[in-house]
């Protein structure tokens, strides 16, 4: 098989990247480990930022998000016994936030993918890079017993925490960040109506909760734990009574109902900033793992594959490497920021065991900042919209 990009993964980074290719004439092979079923069914994020929402529209996969997404134009921080709103939309300038499941947005992209006559390889197994550093990198699988073999222009590694592409750097080259945090999320799908119209985000002394949704009759709430627990720890009435228990307010009721899925996720911080190395490029969770607290994963995937697919246009135009050889500063750019935003709300919210009551009234003193003052709350929506990417290292200050 030949192809001008191979790309491992198809999850959102690697279906995007097609797409975004594919209305610029390139072609590509999306090769995955899962069936199609898996990933159309497993459940993970849901906000999308306006630059995702503006992206998935441009590559023409937007329709069912715009008809069926959640919009929602501010969020609530819950501390001290009270409800703060945060006017995301007032805050900066008319931005707002879709709720939007990503396996529906994965759904959207595989048929999207699937009437440009193109084919996803799914079922893979034993994925290998190969010559990397030339101009002619190879990536090789089994599928049914067989073993295969893609040669292509460039490799685009979309495979995931846990894929072989980042591997393919060689370790002395290779240069990464991580930092674990003490908690877990303990998430939950529960048939009920809306809790509230807006997220909640609720920072208590039992610990923190977030109240989320997925349609009028599906809602996704979170609980932090400890991250070793075992989910087998945490009965329906138990799980129930830390959400009741974290988000109370006087005169308001959390509606609960059936819960019908619960597992408990650790919170991960990760950067790779060897995002390139050779013909190969890193993208999405391969490069980048934020806690869930600022809602950010599925958003930076969008923006790395739309830096990659504009330095392979301009590639495959005029045959300069500009653009690409620039790849990981851009999408470091932005991806650091949303780190620091994903690590400072995860902080701001989470009860931190190992904190000294002076710490914790700095924490509560935080969050009364963000709700009451104009620049507080400024940079908590800013980010929490999206910052755009910054193809220039330049200040986003504008001077008169
Ligand atoms: C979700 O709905 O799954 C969700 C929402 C907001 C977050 C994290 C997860 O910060």
């Amino acid at each position: 098989m030949r192809t001008q990009v191979g790309i491992i993964g198809a999850g959102p980074a690697g279906l995007m990247l097609a797409q975004l290719l594919h209305l610029q004439g390139i072609d590509s092979i999306i090769i995955e480990r899962k069936p199609r079923e898996d990933i159309e069914g497993t459940v993970k994020a849901g906000v999308l930022e306006q630059f995702t929402v503006d992206l998935l529209n441009e590559i023409g996969v937007g329709d069912r998000m715009m008809r069926e997404g959640h919009f929602h134009d501010g969020i609530e921080l819950q501390f001290s016994g009270k409800r703060h709103r945060i006017d995301l939309r007032g805050l900066t300038g008319g931005q707002r936030i879709t709720v939007y499941p990503q396996h529906e947005v994965i759904i959207d992209l595989v048929n999207a993918r699937f009437n440009t006559g193109r084919d996803i390889i799914f079922n893979v197994s034993e994925v290998s890079l190969h010559d990397v550093d030339t101009k002619e990198p190879k990536i090789r699988f089994k599928q049914n017993g067989e073993i295969h073999e893609i040669q292509c222009d460039f490799i685009a590694g979309c495979d995931g925490f846990h894929g072989p592409s980042r591997l393919a750097i060689p370790d002395s080259i290779r240069k990464e960040h991580l930092h674990l945090y003490a908690h877990g999320w303990l998430g939950i799908l529960t048939d009920v109506k809306q809790a509230n119209p807006e997220l909640i985000y609720s920072n208590h002394d039992r610990g923190f909760a977030l109240l989320s949704t997925r349609t009028s009759t599906l809602q996704r709430h979170y609980i932090s734990v400890d991250y070793h627990d075992d989910i087998a720890n945490w009965s329906d009435d138990r799980i129930w009574s830390e959400l009741h228990a974290r988000t109370a307010m006087e005169g308001w009721t959390l509606p609960d109902g059936p819960i019908n899925s619960k597992n408990i996720v650790q919170m991960r911080s990760y950067v790779l900033e060897t995002m390139n190395y050779g013909r190969l490029f890193i993208a999405g969770d391969a490069a980048h793992t934020v806690p869930p607290t600022g809602a950010k994963g599925l958003n930076l995937a969008a923006s790395d594959v739309k830096i990659l697919a504009t330095g392979l246009a301009e590639f495959y135009k005029s045959g300069s490497e500009d653009i690409l050889d620039r790849y990981a500063e851009i999408a470091l750019r932005r991806i650091w920021k949303a780190e620091r935003f994903s690590y400072w709300m995860t902080s701001m919210l989470h009860r931190n065991p190992n904190h000294d009551s002076f710490e914790r009234n700095i924490q509560l003193t935080e969050l009364d900042y963000v709700c009451t003052s104009v620049a507080g709350s400024k940079t908590l929506a800013e980010n929490y919209v999206g910052l755009p990417i910054q193809w220039e290292n330049k200040s986003l200050i504008e001077t008169k």
